[in-house]
């Protein structure tokens, strides 16, 4: 009986409808692109209160851009696109960022997320954020043990749906999260720490996000809880970047000879990195409502309020993509290759990723710099790693940004061995 009121909420990424007999909220899930283009056709939606309620958790204020709503978000929007770096500083930002994660030259095995985390929220402290950060920070990020993952998402559903139908269920949430999931709450005290230790070990740069924040919240434009989850929103998008890249050099390790390819072919990299979000997409699903759901009333029972898109299952579905399980990135050669809602991994609409370009573009040079003959870094898989049957990695099942299952690597570098050498 329990499993079968379970069963309801197993996200598979196919079409379903899911509702409980108690329930007055449906809550359709969704890996068709024509099913998706056309609840997106009429732009009267807006990120769902579930989505948000599970960002929640990453995030102090409900007010920061990703939780707020569409008026906020648009106003941060701006000023934040205003602040992002130039293009032509991606590739010596993507080196230093390499560099940072392979800093000795010995061959070693790496755990690619727990190195990647903090040398990308470093980087993007400094370079998205604009933010100086003294050595004492440096060194907490750099000893923080990141655990990347969350609660399943499909608990999150159930946990959800309670919430809703009883507002009592919400103290009832918290015991079950600091029982069960207490990576949830260890994630949230280090973002604590981190943000205060950002105001006392930071300075910000000159026109920055950072600087542009510290003035909002001393006009009162911001609240201080606000301004806290703008600090926020910087660690959960470092999460994100950070699976999408070690996503991306598990990929690389599992096909060694698309390194020439991307020496001999810049635009090879691009589609690398497609592919990789293709199948490993670090979201592998968010949510919209229909605007202003919440304020009407009499809603009927057969009433859709959320609308989830299966991000991981619309890049899997055969009706749309040939052979979806292999690694092919030149399929992102033809011209209309991520058109029609069937490639989405930044989301889709006003509220879609910000961070879109930004993150695109530090892939595809963190990618290009790996492959160089300049860093000179070989990268292989242990010989007893985890892979799918067509030798990729291991997705996570169902959590709110996945890592790959198993992460583990083996770095060679050599021109740092040979200058240790020297
Ligand atoms: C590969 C890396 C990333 C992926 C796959 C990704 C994906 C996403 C997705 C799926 C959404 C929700 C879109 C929707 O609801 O339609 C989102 C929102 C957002 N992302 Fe990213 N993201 C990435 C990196 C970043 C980075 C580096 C930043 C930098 C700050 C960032 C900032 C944001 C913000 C601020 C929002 C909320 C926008 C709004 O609500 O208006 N993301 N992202």
């Amino acid at each position: 009986m329990f499993q079968s009121l379970l069963d309801r909420f197993q996200w598979k990424g196919t079409d379903h409808l899911y509702s409980l007999p108690w329930l007055r909220n449906l809550l359709e899930y969704s890996a068709d692109p024509d099913r998706v283009k056309e609840y997106l056709k009429g732009g009267n939606f807006t990120r769902s209160q579930l989505t948000r309620d599970m960002l929640s958790r990453f995030h102090l204020s409900h007010d920061s851009i990703v939780v707020s709503d569409d008026g906020h978000a648009q106003f941060l929007r701006s000023i934040f696109l205003q602040c992002v770096p130039a293009q032509e500083r991606y590739p010596d930002i993507a080196k230093k960022l390499v560099d940072e994660v392979f800093m000795t030259g010995n061959s070693r095995e790496l755990r690619l997320s727990s190195s990647l985390i903090p040398a990308v929220y470093l980087s993007m402290s400094s370079n998205l954020l604009g933010a100086n950060v003294l050595e004492s920070l440096r060194e907490h990020i750099r000893e923080i043990d990141f655990q990347p993952g969350t609660r399943p998402m499909h608990l999150d559903g159930v946990m959800y749906a309670l919430g809703m139908q009883f507002p009592s269920f919400g103290p009832m949430r918290k015991i079950i999260d600091l029982i069960f999931f207490k990576s949830d709450h260890y994630t949230r005290k280090i973002t604590v720490k981190l943000e205060k230790m950002m105001f006392e070990f930071a300075t910000p740069k000159e026109g920055s996000w950072y600087a542009h924040l510290i003035e909002l919240k001393q006009s009162g434009k911001i609240s201080r809880a606000q301004f806290r989850g703008e600090l926020t929103s910087i660690l959960v998008s470092s999460y994100v970047l950070s699976a999408a890249m070690s996503s991306m050099l598990l990929c690389l390790a599992a096909r060694p000879e698309y390194v020439d390819k991307i020496r001999d072919d810049e635009t090879m990299a691009k589609h690398f990195v497609n592919e990789v979000l293709r199948l490993f997409p670090p979201f592998r699903q968010f949510g919209y409502e229909e605007k202003g759901i919440w304020e009407k009333s009499g809603r009927s029972k057969e009433e859709v309020t959320d609308f989830m898109v299966s991000v991981f299952g619309l890049h899997r579905n055969e009706n749309v993509w040939e052979d979806p399980d292999d690694f092919r990135p030149q399929r992102f050669a033809a011209a209309n290759s991520t058109k029609g809602c069937k490639f989405m991994p930044f989301g889709l609409g006003k509220r879609s990723c910000t961070g879109r370009v930004y993150s695109i573009g530090m892939l595809v040079e963190v990618l290009k710099y790996v492959c160089s003959e300049e860093c000179n870094l070989h990268l292989t898989l242990p010989e007893d790693y985890v892979k799918d049957y067509v030798g990729l990695p291991l997705g996570t099942n169902g959590r709110l940004v996945s890592f790959p299952v198993d992460d583990r690597i083996y770095a060679r570098r050599e021109l740092i061995e040979k200058a240790i050498a020297v």
